[in-house]
């Protein structure tokens, strides 16, 4: 049996040595050991394992396979209806907006499971936030970001992704200081609007057990949780890198 786990060429490309993932949602036991094993044939430096958190035995599984708790994963959704409209100056984002909101996603997105392991060097999880919103902006990796704006400057974004997956928020940031403002209610409200004219029925958005910031605003703006799952990292070689 050929277990659930692929390399991840872009990942390993981007850090430099070898990822895999596995979703393994309620798995058992011996299926995260083949996990492991298939790791070890074709020299993966780290696995990437997503579990239900509900599923006792397959969590327990995890540990024992040596596996460290990097993210609790929170998926909240709500049905597309426009959103309410908010005082925040929105608009979409070109290629001109890229060095600014480079330099949020730089030093925003540290609640990540990558910014804890230690094993990922933080100037790579920095970089890793900065590609993908730049990717966001000028490839077809998202459908749109948004922009918000004070005194004409970027001050947040918002990117919206509909694809065969369904619709969903991306990335979200707001500069450090112009937080507490709104301007994240006004980004979420915004992308609303966006997906509900876009026929989209149902809005999921991923965030982490840790952010409550985002949990809040989330949950204000009318998603309720769909699922959690935790993310295992693995590490294989010589020494453990999580630790
Ligand atoms: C999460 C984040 C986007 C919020 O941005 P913000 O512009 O400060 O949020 P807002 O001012 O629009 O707040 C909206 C609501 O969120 C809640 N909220 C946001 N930050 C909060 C905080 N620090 N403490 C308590 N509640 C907070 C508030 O309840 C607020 O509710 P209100 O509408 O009743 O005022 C911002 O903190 C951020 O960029 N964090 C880092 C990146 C991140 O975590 N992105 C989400 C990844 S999934």
């Amino acid at each position: 049996m050929t277990p659930s786990v692929r390399k991840l060429d872009w990942d390993s490309n981007f850090f430099g040595f070898a990822t895999a993932q596995a979703s393994c949602s309620s798995g058992s036991p011996e299926e995260i050991r083949q996990i492991v094993s298939w790791c070890e044939e074709n020299s993966i430096r780290c696995l990437y394992l997503l579990v239900d958190a509900a599923a006792s035995s397959t969590v327990r599984a995890a540990e024992l396979e040596g596996g460290h708790l990097a993210d609790i994963r929170i998926t909240l959704a709500r049905p597309a209806e426009p959103g309410t409209a908010q005082p925040v100056e929105i608009r979409v984002a070109t290629g001109e907006d890229v060095s600014a909101l480079k330099r949020i996603a730089a030093v925003s997105h540290t609640d990540s499971r990558f910014y804890h392991d230690p094993g990922f060097p933080r100037e790579l999880c920095d970089n890793l936030y900065e590609t993908w919103i730049e990717r966001s902006v000028t490839s077809d990796f998202a459908q749109i970001v948004f922009v918000a704006e004070v005194r004409s400057k970027a001050a947040g974004y918002i990117s919206c992704h509909v694809d065969s997956r369904g619709a969903r928020i991306g990335l979200l940031a707001v500069d450090k200081k112009a937080r507490g403002q709104g301007i994240a209610r006004g980004l979420v409200q915004h992308a609303l609007s966006y997906f509900a004219s876009h026929s989209c029925s149902q809005i999921e958005v991923v965030t982490q057990g840790r952010n409550l910031d985002a949990q809040r605003l989330y949950l204000k703006a009318g998603f309720i949780p769909k699922s959690v799952e935790l993310w295992y990292h693995k590490w294989f070689g010589l020494e453990d890198r999580s630790s």
